[in-house]
């Protein structure tokens, strides 16, 4: 039956996968997923509840009894900064509140990766992602999207850049918001160890697909990378067109 295209954008922490979906989402006219955004709001709830990172069955029963929301809504042109100056912003609640800035804080990004690593939390979470996603007109980003939640996606993006990129990208984010500043040795770190947590996870691990695009983004610009993807999209779409002629 005849779908709408889907874009899945995969890789690790700091890569620049929401950055650039959201990006190439709006270029294109289609719809943005986060699925990190998912997996961190859970996080959150699950903190907030008190509940030990370990109790699976407590965490399986929250999940399945929480309501998760992904809006896009419009900036005020004097919100805008230059570093984000897109005119829709993206909200995720959870169970009526938002969430937003709170998943992103240094505790929830410290425990994001072992919640998702639980079989009840990822059943749960891909039947959503599959349901919102399966008319297509979309850009997925996560760790699995092109492997084990749209394995025929139309295009396959594995964006990767070295650790020392995305720790300098995660510090520049932090001075960008005037968060506390965190070493970069502490950032390299942290990132090191979402990373080998998130490839070696026996359920649906990090893994570029064997007909994904990598993307190396090492010194190259958000407005580079989402300009390589669009047009390989744009290519995707000009073949069978070209093959009717
Ligand atoms: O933005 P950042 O790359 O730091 O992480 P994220 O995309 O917000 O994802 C946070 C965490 O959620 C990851 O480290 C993974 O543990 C988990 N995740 C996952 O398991 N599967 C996905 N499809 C997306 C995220
Ligand atoms: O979602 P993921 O963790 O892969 O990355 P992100 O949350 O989008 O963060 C990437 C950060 O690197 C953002 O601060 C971007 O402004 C920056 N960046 C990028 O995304 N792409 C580049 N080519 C260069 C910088």
């Amino acid at each position: 039956y005849n779908r709408q295209p889907i874009v899945a954008i995969d890789g690790p922490a700091g890569a620049g996968k929401s950055t650039v979906a959201r990006r190439v989402a709006q270029s294109l006219g289609l719809m943005h997923l986060d699925t990190g955004a998912m997996y961190r709001a859970v996080t959150w709830r699950v903190m907030e509840a008190g509940i030990d990172l370990d109790n699976e069955s407590a965490i399986a029963e929250l999940v399945s009894q929480s309501q998760i929301y992904l809006t896009n809504e419009p900036q005020a042109e004097s919100a805008l900064t230059p570093q984000d100056s897109l005119p829709l912003r993206y909200r995720v609640w959870i169970d009526g509140e938002d969430v937003t800035q709170v998943i992103r804080s240094q505790e929830v990004t410290g425990n994001v990766s072992a919640i998702a690593a639980q079989p009840a939390v990822r059943r749960e979470l891909v039947k959503q992602q599959q349901q919102w996603g399966c008319q297509g007109g979309i850009v997925v980003e996560g760790r699995d999207i092109g492997t084990h939640v749209f394995p025929d996606a139309e295009l396959k993006i594995f964006l990767t850049a070295s650790v020392q990129e995305r720790a300098r990208r995660r510090q520049q984010d932090l001075k960008d918001q005037e968060l506390p500043i965190v070493s970069l040795e502490q950032l390299e770190q942290d990132i090191q160890q979402r990373d080998i947590r998130d490839s070696t996870r026996a359920l649906a691990p990090l893994r570029k697909a064997t007909d994904a695009i990598e993307v190396v983004t090492d010194g190259l610009s958000i407005t580079d990378v989402t300009e390589h993807i669009v047009n390989l999209y744009r290519t995707l779409q000009a073949i069978p067109l070209s093959l009717e002629v």
